[in-house]
């Protein structure tokens, strides 16, 4: 896409201004913007397709999509996993139309031709008689897409010289653990996601899921005011916040004093967690009441702890989301809950009950939060504030913690700016990457 001048200039400046703590509003509700990071971040990324749960079995598959490639994600007869666009190679038509499914093979409905699960183009409708049994089926298979994976994620890219998923983590898998191997059968799905359409900027989720903990006490104060979380304003800023330099992925761990290590999670998922997790991460994620992280450009994570009564002990539950944009200032939200594959079910229910209740589609998080995100949505798309700038400056300059236990960037308290200037370094490099 062409790019204006101003557009232009304000993306370069980033490289100075965002570490010097300030962000340009004008990036969070733009066309050009939106177009351009199309092109740039997500035709350069890893994202995030499905969780290896949702397609367990042989012939599962769901439709996903990484900006607007919509793609099949099928596992095949062997127990393969395959990313192909969802894209007949005859004359285009949308091969898969459902979400979710299962079957060995697709066929087209418009002149009816057949793939396998696996891509490969296997049966053409008068193949002797009109084509003369000369179309080479080889080369007409379904367009793949590039995949690897990551305790259970299943990722595509849609750059063929991408680094590996393993280096573009980048050593964040030390904290994705948390949500990947809670015990010792990792995690599942519970349930299909949730998705719905949102006037809201992907950024701002995956800012805010990135570890604002600054917002808690304020946009989600009902929690606190009728005993739903167990956490109190006077001792929310505790924490530490954690981001990998250079790659945009970030992850706020929120800690509470006096909270007994494991709170919220059953004795013997503990007990699979001492052998799932390394010393160093029980360390952390033993002293962890919230851990909220996201992997850029678009997948978050965060657990927590909820009450289901007003004032009982919480239960941990865990939620998975991607903010898959499409078009300026606008997005579809998807949402799961993720669950230890061998807890106990009355855990998995109790979980997946906290989960609705707060960051299901009529959660009261999700509600609270959208009803803030939408409107920083609106007001960044306005001629003034395109004009201005957003201070990023809490912890600016903070020394990282020089005994962490885990790898990357770690400052003190949980409440700062840190992963954001990461993370909008990140995004305005990729968007300015081979100019
Ligand atoms: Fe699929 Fe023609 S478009 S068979
Ligand atoms: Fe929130």
């Amino acid at each position: 896409p062409t790019v204006s001048p101003s557009v232009r200039a304000m993306l370069e400046e980033m490289a100075d201004r965002v570490p010097a703590g300030r962000v340009p509003a004008r990036i969070f509700n733009d066309r050009e913007v939106y177009e351009l990071e199309i092109e740039k971040v997500f035709g350069k990324a890893w994202c995030f397709l499905a969780h290896e749960s949702e397609i367990a079995r042989p012939g599962d598959y769901v439709t996903r999509s990484i900006a607007n490639n919509n793609i099949i994600v099928a596992r095949d007869e062997q127990g393969g996993i395959h990313a192909h666009l969802n894209m007949c190679r005859h004359r285009g038509n949308m091969m898969c139309k459902s979400e979710m499914g299962n079957a060995s093979h697709f066929r087209c409905s418009y002149h009816g031709w057949i793939y396998r699960n696996s891509g490969e183009l296997i049966g053409v409708p008068y193949f002797s008689e009109a084509y003369e049994a000369k179309l080479d089926r080889k080369e007409w298979g379904l367009v793949k897409i590039r995949i690897d994976t990551y305790g259970g994620l299943i990722f595509g890219t849609l750059d063929p010289d991408a680094e590996s998923l393993a280096d573009y983590l980048g050593g964040f898998q030390f904290y994705l653990d948390i949500y990947l191997k809670q015990g010792l059968g990792g995690s599942e799905v519970h349930g299909p996601p949730d998705h719905w359409v949102a006037e809201t900027d992907w950024k701002i989720c995956t800012e805010n899921f990135s570890g604002d903990g600054y917002h808690t006490p304020v946009t989600h104060q009902f929690g606190f005011h009728l005993g739903y979380f167990p956490s109190s304003g006077a001792t929310h800023s505790k924490g530490w916040a954690v981001h990998i330099p250079g790659k945009g992925h970030g992850i706020g761990l929120g800690h509470t004093p006096g909270m007994p290590p494991f709170f919220g999670y059953p004795d013997d998922l503990v007990a699979q967690m001492r052998q799932s997790l390394s010393p160093e991460q029980l360390e952390l994620f033993s002293k962890t009441r919230t851990a909220v992280g996201s992997v850029f450009p678009n997948l978050s994570f965060l657990i927590q702890p909820l009450s289901l009564e007003p004032g009982e002990p919480g239960v941990r539950f865990c939620t998975m989301r991607l903010y898959h944009p499409i078009g300026p200032g606008r997005m579809e939200m998807w949402s799961w809950c993720l669950v230890p594959t061998e807890a106990p079910a009355e855990y998995k229910e109790a979980a997946y009950q906290a989960y609705t209740l707060a960051f299901g589609q009529a959660g009261t998080f999700e509600q609270d939060d959208f009803e803030n995100w939408t409107k920083v949505t609106r007001m960044a798309g306005s001629t003034v504030a395109r004009q201005v700038e957003f201070p990023y400056l809490m912890g600016l300059g903070r020394e990282p913690l020089a005994d962490f236990p885990g790898p990357g960037h770690a400052v003190e308290p949980y409440v700062t700016d840190d992963n954001f200037r990461n993370l909008w370094s990140t995004w305005a490099r990729y968007m300015t990457a081979g100019e």
